[in-house]
Order: C-alpha cells, then structure tokens, then sequence
C-alpha cells in the first residue's frame, strides 16, 4: 500500500485507478440503458468532478450534452458550507434530462442548497450521478441516483479531489492515514 504526502497529511491507497475505471464503466452502462433514446444533458460540478466527468462521458454510447459548473469552494478538510452561486450554467434547464454529476457527496449540503435552483428551471428529469458517497456523513437528505462507491467518513484525495488545492492529479483514490 503506498502512503503519500499531500501538504502536512499521509494519505494511503484507498481506490486503484483499475477499480475506479471499472466501477465508471459500470455506472456508464446503467445510464446509456437508463437513457435509451434520449439526450441527457450531463452538468458537471467543478473543480472535483472534473475527472469523474471525462471519464465517465467517453463511455456513453447514447447522445448527451455536458457542461460544467462552479460552486461554493470547499477549503481545507471541512466544508465551507456557504453554497454562493453558481457560475457558468448557460444553458436552459427547461424540458432536459439533467444529470448532475459530482465527486462526492458528503454532508450533501451542496447539492441539497443548489438543486432547488435547477429545478426552478422546470427541467423534465434530474438525477445525481456521484463518485464517492460519505453516507455515515449525510446530514441533507438527497436522492442519489448513481453512486460509486459509498466510503469511510474520512477525508479522501485523488482523481480530482483535492486538499488544499492539491492532489487532484493522482490517478487512485488516497484516504486520510
Ligand atoms: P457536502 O456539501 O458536504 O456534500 O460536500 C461536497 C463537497 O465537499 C464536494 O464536492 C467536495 O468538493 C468536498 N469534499 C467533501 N469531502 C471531501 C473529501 O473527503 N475530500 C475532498 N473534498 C471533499
């Protein structure tokens, strides 16, 4: 098991680069056959969802659309918790197939604030496609349609998640040692 340093913190394997490209493709499958015949529109949450996002869209065989988002900043090893705004969602929600896409769904604070300003928009479907899922640590409710994998409650960085800005170039999944 290798132990790396991010910043002051060990971090140690947690999730091969092999398991996570699996368990995507998995996940991938489900949706094309979920959405047979439509024309989903994938809205990915920025920065952490990034990979998870590109990944997980080279694996569709059915049409979709995909943008990208930014919300609340996550600072440190705690969520912030403000959820300001969000910046870049140009398109018009009205009628689509939304699915949102995440990195991880902790508390569920973020989403649970952001959702109700899509669907404001009236789309026809919203769904939640999440990479990681902390349920010991959910304190919103949410529906999520497409987990990962449910993890420990502890902090994980790798594949587009970070601690402090760091770490997000790492192919496998590291858990705090
Ligand atoms: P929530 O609002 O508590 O569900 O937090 C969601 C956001 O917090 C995610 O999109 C991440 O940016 C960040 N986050 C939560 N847990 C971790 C972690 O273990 N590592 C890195 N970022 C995390």
């Amino acid at each position: 098991m290798a132990i790396i340093r991010v910043h002051d913190k060990s971090f140690e394997t947690y999730l091969p680069a092999e398991t996570i490209q699996q368990r995507i493709k998995e996940l991938a499958g489900i949706i094309n056959k979920d959405y047979a015949g439509k024309k989903p529109l994938f809205i990915a949450i920025l920065n952490g969802s990034f990979m998870f996002a590109a990944d997980l869209f080279k694996h569709l065989t059915i049409e979709a659309e995909i943008c990208f988002i930014k919300l609340a900043s996550y600072k440190g090893m705690k969520s912030s918790g403000n959820v300001v705004t969000s910046i870049g969602l140009e398109d018009d929600l009205f009628g689509k197939e939304v699915i949102i896409v995440e990195d991880i769904v902790d508390t569920g604070k973020t989403l649970h604030n952001f959702l109700p300003k899509l669907l404001h928009q009236q789309p026809k479907s919203m769904k939640i496609a999440t990479l990681l899922y902390k349920s010991e640590a959910i304190e919103y409710p949410l529906v999520l349609d497409y987990v990962g994998f449910d993890i420990p409650n502890k902090f994980v960085v790798g594949y587009g998640l970070d601690y402090d800005g760091l770490g997000r170039n790492l192919k496998e999944i590291y858990q705090l040692v």
